[in-house]
């Protein structure tokens, strides 16, 4: 079976990462899923996007947590790849999964916090899920074990995983320690034996970000659950190859 194609930030190596126009494109490539990023506005509403300050992505300026909704839906998202999109806006959660939910799409919710310290997103981003009925088809991950524990002591049956850089055996039991379903490593640790070992612990792997034709290629035979991707077009055509 080939691994779910999650598409990073949406088909982000395309178009402007963490918009709607990123993740319909992203579905029209083939994604079986979505990751994108999530923060609070300073008036407690759940915005899809990736940075901690609005400078690389938008022509607005600051920490994005210190403005409201409604400031930060005036600001266009720029496109880092393609100069002639423009009018795209920094999406709510709650745009997200209205569209999203309307498709059979998995969504890997990345917790984005300056620290593991307690802000609520965890509790907003499940009441969003409770809202649109859509747990079964949603990964919640960040890289702060802090933020693992507390999704779980707010709704134990929400799958999780937790993302790392390191594939030490102390991290991946803390990962089975704390109720991860997943283990969510940087590409770098694509390699047999440390996939084996995981595996042996009992999570599914979900890995990050793996770009080139030649690592899909490689990602895709070494049977992860998941590999995100800037191009879901580049996976999808590797796996329909192999399945041909
Ligand atoms: O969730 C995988 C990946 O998105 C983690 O890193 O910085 O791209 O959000 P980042
Ligand atoms: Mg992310």
């Amino acid at each position: 079976m080939s691994s779910l194609n999650f598409a990073h930030r949406g088909f982000s190596g395309q178009f402007p990462e963490n918009t709607m126009l990123a993740f319909e494109k992203a579905v029209e490539a083939g994604a079986d899923g979505i990751e994108l990023d999530v923060q609070l506005t300073s008036d407690g509403e759940v915005v899809i996007f990736h940075d901690d300050t609005l400078e690389r992505l938008t022509n607005g300026k600051g920490t994005l947590t210190e403005f409201t909704l409604s400031e930060l839906q005036k600001l266009s998202v720029h496109s880092q790849k393609n100069a002639e999109i423009q009018d795209q806006n920094i999406p709510t959660l709650r745009e997200y999964l209205s569209w999203v939910s309307n498709t059979g799409i998995v969504t890997n919710i990345e917790l984005k916090t300056a620290s593991g310290d307690p802000t609520g997103l965890e509790q907003k981003v499940l009441e969003l899920l409770e809202q649109f009925d859509i747990k079964e088809k949603i990964i919640i991950s960040s890289f702060y074990v802090e933020n693992m524990i507390r999704v779980k002591q707010l709704e134990s049956d929400v799958q999780t995983g937790l993302l790392t850089i390191d594939c030490s055996e102390k991290t991946i039991q803390k990962a089975v320690d704390i109720g991860m379903d997943y283990f969510h490593p940087v590409a770098s640790q694509l390699n047999e034996t440390v996939i084996e070992q995981i595996h042996q612990f009992g999570l599914k792997i979900n890995m990050w970000t793996i770009n080139e034709e030649s690592d899909l290629e490689k990602a895709e035979a070494a049977k992860l659950y998941g590999i995100i991707t800037d191009y879901p077009d580049r996976l999808k055509k590797i796996q329909g190859n192999l399945s041909t």
